[in-house]
């Protein structure tokens, strides 16, 4: 079979629209606000901002650079770029592990993507109209009870993933992000401007900016890390892939700027989406995971009857921001088998998709009837993870962050200086020394730290 033609973004603006949604997704407005309020407010958001700037942005330029100048998927990115070295063989690994964490991340991000589909309908079919004291925790905990139900909406989102990344680059993912993106963001500013308007503004204003530093822990700052890893999409291909789109007269640092702009950006907003009311409403802000999917239903059900409308509004947000991250999970599996010839487009993203699909019901089946199945608990870094949590720590917790360090340093010390010059476009200005000494130093030692402490 002929090897599929490496393809590229019509513009510099549709890359960015990609690269913005493949970052803005459920980390961003599921996740951020939860850990926020888990972690005390303002000073894990100085902690994070911190974060995506020292370490982000040098990451996001880093594997920008892989994908673009070898043009190339991450698995044959990394190949072709180590090609003649000694170590060329271990390097090998690290463009393995670019290729299997973004489906690891996507088999338990389709099941929440599932979530968030069940809870637009619910909300637009006014499912969760007249709630009573408990109605909103008891029809989560039955969503999370029901393999059938998750099953189905995890099927409907992989789906969807798997047909847009089969209708390929142009028509498929330009396409689907031109769309969603522009409505992301249209939706989520009526939400923060209803949520200020009605909400208690201020109070999330100072909860967000005023940073107490004595929260500052460790563990405040690997939650960070953590969240700003998967935020931004590094260590896990989506960038690397869609830097291998770029034209040459894109300018990198430009990219990796605004896609970390955006994303910081978006993350905010959805704290001013959801606290204000939250404040407002006195309901628990610091509920955890079910601050979107419990306290929410809630504050929307005591709205009356536009509460409908804004609920149905907030969870298809997540729903749209989730599919524009899954294609991106998809697609470097899917243009590795395309680019090297084994499979069609169209087959490669049926086959991964259904390999997904297969892991993705152990996943789901995790909240339920495997719910206390512990596949390593006899070692002591998993004890007490089931399916799904031994599948969350390994690929967003240990192989990410793995990645990041293991970039920093091929970027850093292996990769030619002169290739490194010309894709930044940067010459040898003071910008591209202080790039330079980020990931040669800064990241790796940063990095490392992090692992160690999650790991160890
Ligand atoms: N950045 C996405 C989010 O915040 O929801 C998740 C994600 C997408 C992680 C793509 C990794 C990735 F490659």
């Amino acid at each position: 079979m002929q090897p599929a033609k490496h393809e590229h973004w019509s513009s510099g603006f549709t890359f960015l629209l990609a690269a913005v949604g493949s970052a803005v997704g459920l980390g961003n407005i599921w996740r951020f606000p939860y850990v926020v309020a888990e972690n005390g407010g303002g000073a894990f958001v100085l902690i994070y901002l911190a974060i995506v700037l020292v370490f982000g942005i040098p990451l996001l330029m880093s594997e920008l650079m892989i994908g673009r100048s070898t043009q190339k998927p991450p698995l044959m990115a990394v190949q072709q770029l180590t090609k003649g070295s000694k170590a060329q063989r271990l390097w090998g690994l690290l463009g393995w592990s670019y290729l299997l964490v973004p489906l690891g991340i996507l088999t338990f991000y389709s099941v929440v993507a599932g979530w968030t589909i069940d809870y637009a309908i619910g909300m637009g079919l006014g499912s969760f109209n007249d709630l009573q004291d408990g109605d909103s925790a008891r029809m989560f905990q039955e969503l999370q009870d029901s393999p059938v139900k998750l099953i189905f909406w995890m099927t409907l989102s992989i789906g969807i993933t798997v047909a847009i990344v089969a209708r390929g680059l142009k028509s498929g993912l330009e396409t689907t992000v031109k769309i969603l993106m522009p409505a992301l963001f249209v939706i989520l500013i009526i939400l923060v401007l209803y949520a200020s308007i009605t909400g208690d503004f201020a109070r999330s204003f100072a909860f967000m900016f005023t940073p107490d530093f004595s929260k500052i822990t460790p563990e405040l700052v690997l939650m960070a890390a953590g969240q700003a890893f998967f935020s931004l999409s590094l260590g896990s291909g989506a960038i690397m892939v869609y830097g291998s789109y770029l034209t040459r007269d894109i300018s990198i640092p430009k990219m990796a700027v605004g896609v970390a702009l955006a994303d910081s950006f978006v993350a905010l907003l959805a704290g001013f989406a959801i606290f204000p009311i939250v404040f407002a409403f006195g309901v628990d802000h610091a509920a955890g995971p079910g601050l979107v999917f419990v306290t929410l239903p809630i504050v929307f059900n005591d709205m009356g009857g536009i509460g409908q409308i804004f609920g149905m509004l907030f969870f298809l947000l997540l729903a749209f921001a989730a599919v524009t991250s899954t294609i991106s999970l998809l697609e470097p599996m899917v243009a590795q088998f395309s680019e090297s010839g084994k499979f069609k487009r169209v087959r490669a993203a049926i086959y991964t998709g259904a390999g997904i699909w297969f892991v993705g019901i152990f996943v789901a089946l995790s909240s339920n009837i495997l719910k206390d199945v512990y596949p390593l608990g006899f070692i002591p870094l998993f004890e007490g993870k089931n399916i799904a949590g031994v599948i969350e720590f390994l690929a967003a917790n240990v192989f990410m962050l793995l990645n990041g360090l293991l970039v920093a340093l091929f970027v850093g010390w292996s990769i030619k200086r002169s290739v490194t010059l010309e894709e930044m476009g940067l010459g040898d200005s003071v910008i591209f020394k202080i790039w330079f000494m980020l990931v040669r130093f800064v990241v790796p030692l940063g990095v490392a730290f992090i692992f160690y402490d999650v790991v160890m």
